[in-house]
């Protein structure tokens, strides 16, 4: 569900798409449902308009746009620029095996947009601003986006702490990203969700959580970036963009404001009550058995496809609520996938979910990472520590996991070494991230000896060999020498100012 609500915008896009005298473009950033909306595209009936998309690895968006019959589909190269009337547009792509997205760039009349979106390319922002000049118009998300940790069982100390952390340090990339950018216009987008599901209501009006609103960004930004804010801008939907002004011409018929959001929710939620109702299904028992089998047939291929299972030190439970005491055991490192009555392993993940929200995925109605995406499983871990290997298991497709496990190895081949500066230091480390290959000469030092990974803030500790503290692994920090030091041994690169 789109916050706040855009409903009423149907029929100026529909007017828009099928009927504007101008070139007409459709851009989609990637599959995943807050970002694309099959539902609605189907309501066109005129589909003369130029599809513009990622060339991704998985090609099911594409496949999607062939069959609904556009007239024109360009499935876009990192970077390749499309000219139209007036300008150009480019993509910027990432295709990681389980998730793919893009972020738009628009150089037309004078003006230029980025739009990140939930694109995670910050550490590629230096190279391109320096190729397509001052950006105008920015945006890039500022809001939460991921299961963890509202889908896990934390005591509630816990779960605030890893929310306020994930919170500030989301906010810290954005103001790296303004600090890069330098844009004129930031306009706040891709969050905060809302959930309006009566299961899951209650994480909308959570004290702390991981979806802040924009206010709580502007005010952020407006102390640590001081005199170089852009104006900040938080569009309605429907509010239209000068953008040679900088200014919000806001036609949208509802605002909605710190005070009125809470009272704002639970009148959209009543309004889509019907949508909840007709989604409820009371199974039957065999129809849930069936479902259960399914779903271990699905966990066993999924295993046989996944290369990368020795990595896994812990199993992986998987339970249907309406079957409790019939768990599905995934043991990664004898790869076998067995039903047991219990948790019986100290090092473990559990993942439970309904019977009638996994069959969904089962039936491909959904693919894995949507429903991740969907908040409706709960999950803990013990020990509490991210495995990046186990993540990608559980959120990539059968027919992607071989990918995005080559994809993994490739990312890791990659053995050049770079130079940060840190707390008075020098030290060498590994150039790329371990967790998706980003850039760290992009990345910045906190608390002279944390290296944060610019794309999604992974702290490696300098003094402590580079390791990181969210999972354990390394860039293989080794010390140089004091700052200066003219004896230092040498290595290669850089000097990020601010570094
Ligand atoms: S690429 Fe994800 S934390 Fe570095």
């Amino acid at each position: 569900m789109q916050f706040p609500r855009n409903h009423d915008l149907a029929p100026l896009v529909r007017e828009k798409l099928e009927h504007s005298p101008k070139e007409r473009f459709l851009y989609i950033s990637h599959e995943h449902k807050d970002h694309y909306d099959p539902d609605f595209l189907r309501t066109l009936t005129k589909r003369d308009f130029t599809v513009v998309i990622g060339r991704f690895r998985r090609t099911a968006l594409r496949d999607e746009f062939v069959a609904y019959g556009a007239k024109r589909i360009i499935t876009c190269e990192d970077s390749q620029e499309v000219p139209f009337k007036g300008g150009y547009l480019k993509l910027y792509l990432t295709d990681s095996g389980t998730n793919r997205d893009s972020a738009l760039l628009v150089q037309a009349d004078g003006q230029c947009f980025l739009n990140l979106n939930d694109c995670k390319i910050h550490d590629r922002l230096p190279a391109l601003v320096a190729e397509e000049g001052p950006i105008d118009v920015f945006t890039a998300q500022f809001s939460g986006a991921i299961w963890h940790p509202t889908c896990y069982d934390y005591s509630r100390e816990d779960y605030a702490e890893h929310s306020r952390q994930k919170r500030g340090s989301k906010f810290e990339a954005v103001a790296r990203a303004m600090e890069t950018v330098r844009p004129r216009v930031y306009l706040a987008s891709a969050g905060p969700a809302c959930f309006l599901d009566p299961s899951l209501f209650h994480i909308n009006l959570e004290p702390v959580n991981i979806f802040p609103r924009a206010s709580e960004l502007f005010t952020f930004l407006q102390h640590r970036l001081a005199g170089k804010t852009p104006r900040l801008l938080e569009p309605m939907p429907g509010d239209v963009l000068d953008a040679g002004l900088g200014e919000m011409v806001t036609l949208a018929p509802e605002r909605v404001t710190d005070e009125n959001v809470s009272q704002y929710l639970r009148s959209y939620a009543a309004l889509q009550t019907r949508v909840f109702r007709e989604r409820r299904r009371n199974l039957m028992l065999e129809e849930v058995d069936r479902i259960h089998e399914r779903l271990r047939e699905e966990m066993q291929q999924k295993l046989e496809a996944f290369s990368l299972a020795d990595r896994v030190m812990t199993p992986l439970y998987m339970g249907l609520i309406e079957l409790p005491g019939q768990l599905i055991r995934v043991d990664f490192r004898s790869r076998r996938v067995e039903v047991v009555s219990e948790v019986r392993d100290l090092s473990r993940y559990t993942f439970i979910s309904s019977a009638a929200d996994i069959v969904r995925v089962l039936d491909r109605k959904l693919n894995w990472e949507d429903f991740l995406l969907s908040f409706r499983f709960r999950a803990s871990r013990s020990p509490d520590v991210y495995d990046a290997s186990l993540h990608n298991f559980l959120a990539a497709e059968i027919e992607d996991l071989r990918a995005m496990c080559d994809t993994t190895l490739a990312t890791e081949s990659r053995k050049e070494r770079t130079v940060v500066t840190a707390g008075g230091m020098r030290y060498a480390v590994n150039r790329y991230c371990p967790h998706q290959g980003a850039d760290l000469r992009e990345g910045w030092v906190e608390e002279g000896r944390y290296l944060v990974c610019p794309r999604h803030r992974w702290r490696f500790d300098l003094q402590e060999g580079g390791s990181c503290g969210t999972n354990g692994c390394s860039i293989k920090a080794e010390c140089l020498g004091k700052e200066k030091d003219e004896d230092s041994r040498g290595a290669t690169v850089e000097q990020r100012p601010g570094m």
